[in-house]
């Protein structure tokens, strides 16, 4: 039997994936000062020991006004390091390629966490000591109704954004990490320059395609010559903006195959988070045509994501050529072992990818259940008798 194309690994520049699902970026709004600590390394080690290719660290802030809420991991200052590193090397020992995604909210920062409520943090319903902060963006357009207005940021202003950037990168770096994503897409920063509704400018940072790509672009330079040549570099957008006013799938594609001229080696197609709502069909892997025009039309490597929740539906987008890749969000807190489960439904019931601490237990123990065939109930004890 042939290895099924969702299991086959894939090689980014010198870095091999053992398969091509992927644990999407989950911001888990739990930790302090940006430090990752002991929830972080089992939150996102299970996906390793569960089987997936590439975990891939939440919306990491780029600086500490950039991060959605004040739960979010951080990668602003060195002490952000040592806990990062921790978690990178626990992928890496369980065979999952280790990635981070860095952020900058924009006018989506100084958020409240969503079990708090969502929307923007005010002095009236603060946590103690997690007072509001001023944002920025390209323009100062709120976030949505009931937003501040941001400060749209002046061009040293930008400068000192991207910097910013290439400084978290080099310290992903240090952390061990081997794969970074930036996060260009669901109404952060960059996807704030990219979108019409968001970017008013009259400088040569707004007004056309080219010229709101611009500053997305200079921080996807930036980063790419800070991050080595052996490591692949990956941006998350927003295929369309949710309105159907605003970004289109063909100005994704013209943007994607900017970033494939500039080193970027797979662009991760999600959608949405400016403009409110979804004006667009919804349902199972609802993004994965998204994904199949861009890979299609910019031939540059793409990872489908959204309503992705079988084994069959993931091994059917890569095998038809849609995406490269497939990630996992709420299906994967759902089910860790989403990745080993693929692997046994998609193969002849194979243990080989679980960790080699449970793989050949269970292996034994499914010929013992075959021989048995299903508890049939409602006795719980249900034996055969020895021979
Ligand atoms: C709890 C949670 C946190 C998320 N945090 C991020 C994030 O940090 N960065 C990001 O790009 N997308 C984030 N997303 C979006 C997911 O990565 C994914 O694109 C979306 O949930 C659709 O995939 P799904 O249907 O498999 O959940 C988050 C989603 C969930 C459910």
């Amino acid at each position: 039997m042939s290895t099924p194309a969702l299991l086959q690994p894939l090689t980014l520049r010198d870095v091999t994936l053992r398969n091509r699902l992927v644990v999407a970026p989950m911001c888990q709004y739990s930790v302090t000062d940006g430090l990752v600590g002991d929830y972080h390394l089992v939150h996102l080690g299970r996906f390793a020991l569960g089987g997936f290719g590439l975990v891939v660290v939440e919306a990491t802030g780029v600086t500490a006004d950039g991060r959605i809420s004040h739960g979010d991991v951080g990668l602003w200052s060195d002490e952000h390091i040592p806990g990062l590193a921790r978690i990178a090397d626990f992928l890496h020992a369980e065979g999952a390629a280790a990635g981070i995604q860095l952020a900058h909210a924009g006018a989506k920062a100084s958020s409240r966490r969503p079990w708090d409520g969502g929307g923007p943090v005010t002095e009236e319903n603060a946590r103690p000591g997690e007072a509001p902060w001023p944002t920025v963006s390209a323009s100062d357009v709120p976030a949505g109704p009931g937003w501040p207005a941001p400060h749209a940021l002046t061009v040293d202003e930008l400068s000192e954004v991207r910097d910013a950037f290439v400084a978290a990168t080099r310290r992903a770096l240090t952390a061990g990490f081997d794969v970074v994503e930036l996060h260009a897409a669901h109404g952060y920063l960059l996807h704030q320059f990219l979108s019409p509704l968001s970017n008013h400018r009259t400088d040569e940072y707004g007004g056309s395609l080219e010229a709101r790509m611009r500053f997305p672009l200079e921080v996807v330079d930036a980063v790419r010559a800070a991050w080595p040549a052996d490591r692949p570099l990956l941006v998350r957008v927003s295929a369309v903006d949710g309105s159907g006013q605003g970004i289109t799938i063909e100005d994704t594609v013209a943007f994607a195959r900017e970033l494939k001229a500039r080193g970027v080696d797979a662009v991760d197609v999600s959608g949405g988070g400016i403009g409110g709502g979804w004006e667009h069909p919804l349902g199972y892997g609802y993004q994965v045509p998204y994904a199949a025009r861009v890979r299609a039309e910019a031939e540059i490597t793409t990872m489908a994501v959204g309503l992705i929740v079988d084994a069959r539906q993931a091994e059917a987008i890569v095998a038809d050529g849609a995406a490269d890749l497939v990630a996992l969000a709420r299906e994967a807190q759902d089910d860790p072992n989403f990745a080993v489960h693929a692997a046994r439904a998609l193969t002849e019931g194979s243990y080989d990818l679980y960790p080699v601490q449970a793989g050949p237990r269970l292996a034994g123990r499914g010929r013992l259940l075959g021989s048995l065939g299903p508890w049939t109930g409602p006795d719980p004890v249900q034996v055969r008798e020895p021979a």
